[in-house]
């Protein structure tokens, strides 16, 4: 299989798939690069290899991820273009587009992949696509990879934006629902760590009932909800709030701007 990835941009994203790449050893070697070393000292623990060259690190492995920020780039794909040449190349860095790897990075194998930050758990939800070069062993490869992140799956490039902002942003949704039930609960007398323990239990015992238990969501409204009691007084008031128009605007604009990003414009994300 392959030797060695490297993982250029190790920040907030980057730096969680060093970490749990190097918990679940699925891979020999693993190197992260950042500018501030500093940052990153706690990885060496786990036995990855830091460094701020970005050159080395793309020349000691086969697979190099990149997780710098949209503006940034240019700049790291034009400092690596030769020591890329021939490798796999897994870019998460939203709003950008396999053709714009491709024409900076000619005779590189490239994936496009949406992580988002449960990452950190091993609860990713990933989507990822690919170049039309990449071999059998790379479609391999980047299954095993991100499915030792959460699940993954693949998906046609042209909707990676939507995902981008559904699945991508999905955990600052979800962590605003949750920290508005904490708020809720402190609102009803509710000890704070209590509140937040049930939030989130709430959160993932529904997720469960959907998901695993195969239950629809209108089903579980239905066994909630009784004629005259305390959950139809709650909904009603969310009604009122709109929560479901305001999470499809959020959606919405957030793949808005993935795109705006695609088409090159004001990229400071
Ligand atoms: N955060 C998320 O939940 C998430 C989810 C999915 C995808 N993404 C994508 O992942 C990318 C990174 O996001 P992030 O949230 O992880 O941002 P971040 O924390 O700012 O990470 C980017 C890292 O890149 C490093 N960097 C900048 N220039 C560099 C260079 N020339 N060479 C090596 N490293 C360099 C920065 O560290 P230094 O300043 O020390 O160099 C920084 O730690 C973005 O493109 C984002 O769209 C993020």
């Amino acid at each position: 299989m392959y030797n060695g990835i490297s993982i250029i941009g190790a920040g907030i994203i980057g730096g969680a798939m060093a970490r749990i790449l190097a918990r679940k050893k699925i891979i020999n070697k693993i190197i992260a690069t950042r500018r501030n070393l500093d940052k990153i000292r706690d990885l060496e623990e786990l036995g990855v290899i830091i460094t701020s060259d970005n050159v080395w690190a793309v020349e000691n492995s086969d697979v190099a991820i990149i997780s710098v920020k949209p503006n940034a780039l240019a700049n790291v794909l034009k400092e690596i273009r030769d020591v890329a040449r021939g490798k796999l190349l897994i870019s998460v860095v939203a709003g950008v587009p396999i053709n714009l790897i491709e024409d900076m990075l000619p005779g590189t194998r490239i994936v496009r992949a949406m992580p988002n930050i449960a990452v950190l758990v091993g609860e990713s939800f990933t989507v990822y696509s690919f170049s039309k070069n990449v071999t059998d062993e790379d479609r391999e490869f980047t299954d095993i990879l991100f499915s030792s992140m959460g699940v993954a799956i693949e998906v046609e490039e042209k909707y990676i934006n939507a995902y981008t902002g559904l699945t991508g942003s999905g955990p600052a949704y979800m962590s605003t629902f949750i920290e508005a039930m904490v708020y809720a609960g402190l609102k009803v007398g509710i000890p704070r760590d209590i509140a937040l323990l049930g939030a989130t239990q709430v959160a993932i015992g529904t997720g469960k009932l959907i998901r695993d238990g195969g239950m629809h969501y209108a089903k579980i409204k239905e066994m909630v909800v009784t004629p005259a009691g305390t959950t139809i007084e709650g909904l009603f008031e969310l009604e009122e709030i709109g929560l479901r128009r305001g999470l499809m605007k959020a959606v919405y604009a957030a793949t808005q701007r993935a795109e705006d990003i695609s088409k090159n414009k004001n990229n400071t994300d």
